[in-house]
């Protein structure tokens, strides 16, 4: 028996990825760039256990079977193939935050089963082979495998698309004051979305732009110029849920407080507060600040009709064995 822990911190996109060249590689449409979120995690132990008929899956103490188990096994099958192992393994994970909500947690999920997956397989990854193979259980969680800042690019091939830091956890002291307006679970996930995301019009217009909003995030990342940041995020949040409700099916994810939250945080921007918002695939806000102003954005969040929770993150560092 071979036992390895890792913790990883789910990550919110700044440019987004949405929509696949190749869906069975989850090779993306465009590049991303994200921050890793702190204080949020997940924590995965796996256990490769010679007397296991079948991998098994619990989370958050509920075993799971069906498609979650698949997509770990699948992930479980890739680092066999490695390492050369025929073992079947025991996954229990476990996060802090809720699951299924817009808040990534498919990301941080991956790359904790990734980077504790090949180690208790006796395997030494790189950052960037472990980026690669947290990809291949869900695009978004290459970019939780390095700290800090992170930029995903797009790749010529399978073993050229992965994620690297940017920036530091430390560059930028930044906050990501989280707006739960729905804790259930999204009714379409992110791997049907991206699917579907080709079905758009508007889909070939936001790939085609891509580099122009990486450069202007990029920059802006590494100049630490919030405003800038502010509006870049906020168009390719927009741009990227232009497409969503525009796909066959339309997906649209907000919710009446979703939009609310929008005007407020443009009108706080305009009298001088430092916020801008982006959304993944659900209805909750991210609100991102300068640090300095986390209280008092979280305060006017809770103020906020609709909004039933605030979760406060800074910047998040690697995902690593613990
Ligand atoms: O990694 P996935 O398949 O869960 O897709 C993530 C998609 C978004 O969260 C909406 C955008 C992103 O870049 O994280």
């Amino acid at each position: 028996m071979s036992t390895a822990a890792a913790i990883s911190h789910p990550n919110i996109a700044f440019i987004k990825y949405w929509g696949n060249r190749n869906n069975e590689l989850r090779l993306p449409s465009n590049g991303s760039i994200s921050m890793n979120l702190d204080g949020l995690f997940t924590r995965t132990t796996v256990s490769f256990q010679p007397s296991l008929p079948f991998d098994e899956l619990i989370i958050n103490g509920h075993e799971v079977v069906g498609k979650g188990l698949e997509r770990v096994s699948h992930i479980l099958d890739l680092i066999r193939e490695k390492a050369g192992i025929k073992m079947n393994a025991e996954v229990m994970s476990e996060n802090n935050f809720p699951s299924g909500a817009g808040i990534a947690s498919s990301a941080a999920a991956f790359a904790a089963l990734a980077v504790a997956g090949s180690k208790a397989a006796g395997l030494d990854l790189s950052e960037r082979e472990l980026s690669i193979l947290a990809r291949r259980g869900s695009g978004s969680a290459s970019r939780s495998i390095p700290a800090g800042f992170a930029e995903w690019k797009l790749g010529e091939s399978e073993s050229d698309s992965y994620a690297f830091s940017i920036a530091p956890a430390d560059h930028w002291n930044l906050a990501d004051c989280v707006a739960i307006v729905s804790s259930t679970h999204k009714k379409t996930g992110s791997t049907e979305g991206h699917a579907v995301a080709g079905t758009s019009p508007l889909q070939n217009a936001r790939v085609t732009d891509a580099p122009r909003r990486l450069d202007i995030c990029r920059n802006a990342i590494l100049k630490k110029d919030f405003e800038a940041l502010a509006n870049i995020i906020e168009h390719d949040s927009d741009m990227m849920h232009a497409v969503m409700m525009t796909s066959n099916p339309p997906l649209m994810y907000w919710q009446s407080a979703t939009v609310e939250i929008f005007h407020q945080v443009r009108e706080w921007r305009a009298n001088g507060l430092p916020v801008g918002y982006t959304v993944d695939a659900g209805a909750n806000v991210h609100v991102i600040c300068l640090g300095e102003y986390k209280d008092e954005v979280e305060k006017r969040l809770r103020a906020c009709p609709g909004v039933s929770k605030v979760l406060v993150a800074g910047v998040g560092g690697a995902a690593e064995i613990v």
